[in-house]
């Protein structure tokens, strides 16, 4: 159900949990502090509680309240705020509830960039969200998509189709060194340019993502990986698949879900979590996905997202 904002202001400042649009995919919102909240953002959504949630802010005086131990380098990282990177430091633990960080010291913030969230968070302070999707599923890119997961009266504020239309790209920052926890919507090259002079431990840190262990962004149609040519080739692609995920130019004589122009990533990450709904909406069972495409920065990520949707 619709929401206007100061609907979604009254519902989160009486302990609801509300889903909000953000650049990236739409979350699923509770205030910091209400306990109650947030128990109930891990209900409905099945999520584990050893997964935790990133806290949305809208200003860097917000982070600093939040965190400790500041890295010197989050000042020079905090210029591609707001959008959508997501940073992982150190914790003031009476600031943010345990449950937010699944008892971790750290907790993961941004600042994300989408006009109506802010003016809500200016509202009602920092917004613990995950994404608004059933766990394990592709994350809502659209009101639609989280009225399909949550129901027709769960309370939405509609903010239009994602602009990224894929999660935030997570990274773990110390003084020393930082670290890609999980890719995303963010270029890294785009992150290096601010944080390349450090170097990029990847063997010392010990800081991992938890929700990257779970089953993620799957349709409930089984996918199957191929490069083009096999796809154009074979008649068992025929005989065995309902229709395949791929690009334009992508040739088939089975149905074909087009991400766009190949290679053109930020627009096919905006039509990945869409596309990823619509075979479930066909009923489609086997798909075959042509991942016949450059698999570096962005392209990589959309390579991530497609192989962790197709493993069982
Ligand atoms: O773009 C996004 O990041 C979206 C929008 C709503 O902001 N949010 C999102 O949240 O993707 P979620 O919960 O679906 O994924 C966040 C990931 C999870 O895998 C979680 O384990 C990890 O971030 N995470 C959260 N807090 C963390 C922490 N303190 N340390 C390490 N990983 C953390
Ligand atoms: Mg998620």
């Amino acid at each position: 159900m619709k929401v206007s904002l100061k609907k979604a202001i009254e519902l989160l400042q009486n302990d609801h949990v509300v889903a909000v649009p953000t650049e990236t995919v739409y979350g699923l919102a509770a205030c910091l502090h209400s306990k109650k909240a947030i128990k109930q953002i891990f209900f409905l959504k099945k999520r584990p509680a050893d997964n935790p949630l990133i806290v949305h802010v809208s200003c860097l005086e917000d982070i600093f309240a939040l965190v400790k131990n500041v890295p010197p380098q989050l000042a020079a990282i905090s210029r591609l705020w707001p959008g959508s990177l997501t940073v992982v430091l150190e914790a003031r633990q009476n600031k943010i509830p345990d449950e937010v960080r699944a008892g971790s010291d750290f907790v993961a913030v941004r600042i994300p960039k989408h006009p109506l969230l802010l003016q809500l968070i200016k509202e009602v302070g920092p917004l613990a969200a995950p994404s608004a999707n059933l766990s394990g599923k592709p994350s809502a890119t659209s009101y639609q998509h989280v009225e399909d997961d949550f129901g027709e009266s769960f309370p939405v504020l509609d903010g239009g189709s994602c602009q990224k239309g894929v999660e935030s790209t997570i990274i773990f920052l110390t003084k020393k060194s930082w670290q890609v926890l999980r890719l995303g919507s963010l270029s890294v090259r785009k992150i290096q340019k601010y944080l390349g002079d450090l170097p990029q431990e990847k063997t010392t840190t010990t800081m991992t993502v938890p929700g990257q262990k779970y089953r993620h962004y799957a349709p409930n149609a089984h996918l199957v990986l191929a490069e083009r040519q096999k796809i154009n080739s074979t008649k068992k692609t025929k005989s065995t698949f309902d229709a395949v995920i791929g690009f334009d130019d992508t040739t088939t004589t089975l149905p074909l879900l087009s991400l766009g122009k190949r290679n053109a990533f930020a627009s096919n990450l905006k039509r990945l979590y869409q596309t990823l709904r619509q075979v479930d909406a066909k009923n489609y069972h086997q798909v075959v996905v042509d991942i016949s495409f450059d698999k570096k920065d962005l392209g990589l990520t959309l390579y991530e997202r497609l192989e962790r949707a197709s493993t069982k």
